[in-house]
């Protein structure tokens, strides 16, 4: 009897390792996946900038041929700004497609929200940030935060469509053990007999082709895997309302963003 609970043993822990590799599968799939419908954005994004860098040079080049060197040089600083700006999106995009090692570290929420709003290339002035003055870290990995974000924010930027009054709202505040941010939109609010579904795979309202009903469900997972939950409801005042908690991180040795 022992040799053979050793080898069932043996066999659960196969079965988890399975697991365990279908859902790294899974979330790497549902990244590229948004990767995917981020695209046409993303490629907005990178040719806006480099159309404006070659005015700049063409203009650079004329002035030069005139000998006006003090506009040519202004020419050439934009340039040099907008390159800047391009190598900072396409450092983001590596990072976000990257296989993580999902191992928990200190993560900055502030700087995990950066990286989602400029993903997203979210209207600024649509969103509203009430983070607390003080820098907060969770226990989380990056990558995986700022995949849990975009799926939380670019839901919320989907229910606003065709809004009157589309804004997003986060809100973070901190206890000593725990970091609670939450996500609120002004759309139409979660229908109430679905409030219990939306974390389940291939749960969607969406039409064919704009959601699978997968971010929710990967985000949870994820959420988890890191110590934390993640609850959605709707807000009083309308609108859908996300609530993420995370192990508070007070260790900045271990900071690795
Ligand atoms: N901010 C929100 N406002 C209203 N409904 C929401 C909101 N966020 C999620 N939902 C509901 O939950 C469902 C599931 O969300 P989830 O992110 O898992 O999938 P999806 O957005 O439909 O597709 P995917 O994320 O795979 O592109 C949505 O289809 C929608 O009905
Ligand atoms: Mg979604």
């Amino acid at each position: 009897t022992n040799s053979l609970l050793v080898r069932e043993n043996g066999e659960h822990r196969e079965t988890e390792e399975a697991l365990r590799r279908t859902q790294e599968e899974l979330i790497q799939a549902a990244k590229l996946a948004a990767l995917g419908q981020m695209s046409a954005g993303i490629n907005h994004e990178l040719n806006q900038p480099l159309a404006a860098i070659r005015t700049y040079a063409d203009n650079a080049r004329l002035l030069l041929e005139k000998k006006r060197g003090d506009e040519a040089r202004w020419n050439l600083e934009q340039i040099g700004q907008l390159t800047g700006r391009m190598a900072q999106i396409i450092t983001q995009l590596k990072a976000f497609a990257r296989k993580s090692s999902g191992q928990a570290v200190t993560v900055s929420l502030p700087a995990a929200i950066d990286g989602a709003l400029t993903l997203l290339r979210i209207d600024s002035d649509q969103v509203v940030r009430d983070l607390p003055p003080e820098e907060l870290f969770v226990l989380a990995d990056m990558v995986r935060l700022e995949q849990v974000l975009v799926n939380l924010i670019g839901n919320a930027q989907q229910a606003l469509e065709g809004c009157p009054n589309p804004r997003i709202e986060l809100h973070a505040e901190a206890t000593d053990e725990a970091v609670t941010l939450t996500v609120r939109d002004t759309g139409p609010g979660i229908t109430p007999e679905h409030l219990d579904q939306v974390f389940d795979p291939f749960f969607s309202t969406k039409e064919v082709g704009q959601g699978l009903g997968l971010g929710l469900s990967i985000s949870y997972r994820i959420i988890d895997g890191f110590g934390g939950s993640l609850r959605a409801a709707n807000h009083a005042d309308g609108g859908a309302l996300f609530t993420v908690r995370l192990p508070r991180a007070h260790d900045l040795q271990e900071k690795s963003a």
